[in-house]
């Protein structure tokens, strides 16, 4: 019995061991089986998964690729998919939006205007208010022209209103001007993209004779440049300049009435009276007045007999705006001298009866397209009819070359010979062009100029044949004598220099007297090897930054009058003394045989200056310091009732 017992107990042991051991296979069998299939199906996605996250987090891989790392695991792989996407594209935003803010911080567009200004003026308007207008239709043998005109104001403005809207108050002086506009004297330009508007006011002759040639030209022109011509003050003058400025005044309150917060940005000498007079009748405008010209010291200013009149009116504004902090200077010791008022130094301001103006120095610019600068310069000289030479000269080849005369070293790489449509257009045939673009004003230095070049001709004769300078002057104030009396003079320079050197082949001075389109005065500059700038005094002077601007093959040298505002900025251009006209020749000459890479590098750095100051940031700074002049609620109210009583 015993032995059965044992039996059974050790065949109970064995059953038990065995299915111990099979339990155990199992057992190891599906944990093998189930770490390998972790492995397999859950370990290794999830490392591909977490290795794309990382790349992706370094920005090495793309979120498409996502959704097959992770395999069967499709609606975490969705969801994690999702997450990435949108990583991404706030890292894109954020990048974006860096990459703006850094460009932002140095360039300003006319679109970063147009939105900056709206931000501003908030539901206000801009009205900008100036003698000229930026568009003339002039009819001439039956057909009508729709011109711009010669005008740094015009130059400066222009793209302000493009970018922002509003209108622009300004004489309208083309004899078919009054054909284009509507009931109340206003059009949309510019004509076919009708960007803002153009209100038109209209004088009569005697108003034009007395308040513009008179009053503005011949007496606050001169007497803010000093150019050595005598200001002219006459009482009749002074009688229209007061009641144009009133007619202007009473165009513009009728221009803003019902607008809450206007703000008026008014232009130059011609209405220094209107900031006061708007002021009166709406106290709730902001105002910004922008002096184009040169402000003299109190002494030169105190010739006028009736400069308190003039800085009384111009304290209508809240902001006054000069190119240089010198015309600041001048402008807050004439008031000092000229009226009862409060100047304050450290702030620059002025307060008179309650009412403060800020004086500031907006240094102006021109417009700066992005598109072009990068656009292939050889691909603009075709476009422009170009070609590009070496223009090496050949000493010794001219039949006027003295013999002993050494051959200046004259650059060769990359300098453009006088194109071949330019040249025919012009029936010239020097190699290297010399340019002078201008309104013709005494102020210009255009005589001193062309004195230079013939001192040029006269002492180095090997440029004889190899240079041709080109003056553009288009015709300005023809009916004021000065400015005949200018254009006598240089012709009659012009043809003793050419009567003297000209050969059957080559002319060595161009006169252009005509007004030159904005895309042909860009033909002269790109192909010009040298621009002289040789103002006898200027505010600021946009021809040198236009040159600049031009040359998006970064070439060309710029001869410049120190005496001009533009000298203040563009330190890489050849600075001169227009009245030392040997010094203006040595600048030709050194000009004209700078080394490539020189040329380059000033005219990178200069590029560099008017891009970054472009005249969307100086309209911005005005603007925005116009803007955040507080305007009192009382003040607000009261002007708003005003306005509702006039409507009513
Ligand atoms: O740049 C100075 C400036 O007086 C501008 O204000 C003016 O528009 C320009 O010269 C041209 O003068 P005008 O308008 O008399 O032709």
């Amino acid at each position: 019995m015993t032995a059965d017992a044992d039996y059974i107990r050790t065949e109970a042991i064995e059953v038990w061991r065995r299915s111990f051991f099979r339990v155990a296979a199992i057992v190891v069998l599906v944990v093998v089986v189930t770490l390998m299939m972790v492995r397999w199906f859950l370990q290794q996605p999830v490392t591909r998964a977490a290795d794309w996250l990382r790349r992706l987090r370094h920005g090495e891989a793309d979120v498409e690729e996502g959704a097959k790392e992770f395999g069967y695991l499709v609606p975490l792989a969705r969801e994690v998919t999702t997450l990435a996407e949108n990583l991404t594209q706030a890292r894109f935003a954020a990048e974006t939006e860096a990459r703006l803010r850094d460009q932002a911080e140095h360039l300003w567009t006319a679109e970063r205007l147009a939105v900056h200004v709206r931000d501003r003026l908030g539901s206000g308007q801009l009205f900008v208010v100036s003698h000229r207008e930026p568009f003339i239709h002039m009819r001439k043998k039956g057909r009508t022209e729709c011109i711009v005109p010669p005008s740094g104001l015009v130059t400066a403005i222009e793209p302000v209103l493009q970018a922002c809207d509003g209108t622009w108050i300004a004489h309208g002086s083309g004899n078919d001007d009054r054909a284009h506009v509507d009931d109340h004297d206003r059009l949309r330009v510019p004509p076919g993209e009708n960007r803002y508007t153009l209100r038109r006011v209209w004088l009569s002759p005697e108003e034009e004779t007395g308040y513009y040639e008179g009053f503005s030209n011949e007496g606050i022109w001169p007497l803010c440049h000093i150019a050595h011509t005598r200001p002219i003050f006459r009482v009749s003058d002074w009688n229209y300049y007061q009641s144009v400025n009133k007619k202007f005044a009473d165009v513009v309150l009728d221009e803003i009435n019902g607008t809450r917060h206007p703000v008026i940005f008014v232009q130059d000498y011609h209405f220094a009276l209107l900031p006061a007079i708007i002021k009166n009748a709406r106290p709730d405008a902001r105002i910004a007045m922008f002096w184009h010209i040169p402000w003299p010291n109190p002494e030169f200013f105190s010739i006028c007999p009736w400069q308190a009149e003039l800085v009384n009116g111009l304290l209508g504004a809240d902001v006054i705006g000069f190119h240089l902090q010198s015309y600041c200077n001048n402008f807050l010791d004439t008031v000092d001298r000229t009226l009862e008022a409060r100047t304050d130094w450290e702030q620059f301001s002025i307060r008179r009866n309650g009412h403060v103006s800020n004086v500031r120095p907006y240094p102006i610019s021109v417009a700066w397209d992005e598109s072009t600068e990068n656009s292939s310069p050889e691909v603009d000289r075709d476009v422009a009819g170009l070609s590009r030479g070496n223009g090496v000269p050949q000493p010794g080849g001219p039949s006027l070359v003295k013999k002993d005369e050494q051959a200046p070293q004259v650059s060769q790489i990359g300098r453009a010979i006088v194109p071949d449509m330019l040249r025919r257009e012009l029936g010239i045939d020097g190699e290297h062009l010399v340019l002078g673009v201008d309104r013709m004003d005494y102020t210009k230095g255009i005589v001193e100029r062309l004195l230079a070049v013939e001192m040029l001709l006269q002492e180095h004769p090997w440029y004889l044949e190899k240079i041709t300078f080109v003056q553009i002057a288009s015709p300005s104030r023809t009916g004021i004598q000065k400015y005949a009396d200018l254009r006598v003079e240089v012709e009659g320079t012009v043809e003793r220099i050419n009567r003297t050197f000209q050969t059957s082949a080559w002319k060595p001075v161009v006169l252009i007297q005509r007004q030159c389109s904005h895309s042909e005065v860009a033909r002269y500059y790109r192909a010009a090897d040298l621009c002289l700038v040789t103002a006898l005094h200027d505010g600021m002077n946009l021809v040198a930054k236009e040159y600049v601007a031009a040359r998006n093959d970064c070439d060309g040298v710029l001869v410049l009058s120190k005496f001009a505002g533009a000298a203040q900025e563009l330190r890489d251009a050849l600075l001169v003394n227009p009245y030392d006209v040997a010094q203006v020749k040595e600048a030709i000459i050194t000009g004209l045989a700078m080394p490539v890479e020189e040329r380059r590098l000033r005219m990178t750095r200069m590029r560099h200056q008017v891009k970054e100051y472009n005249v969307y940031r100086w309209a911005s700074r005005i603007l925005a310091d116009l803007c955040a002049v507080r305007i009192e609620d009382d003040i607000l109210a009261v002007a708003m009732n005003r306005s509702q009583r006039k409507r009513a």
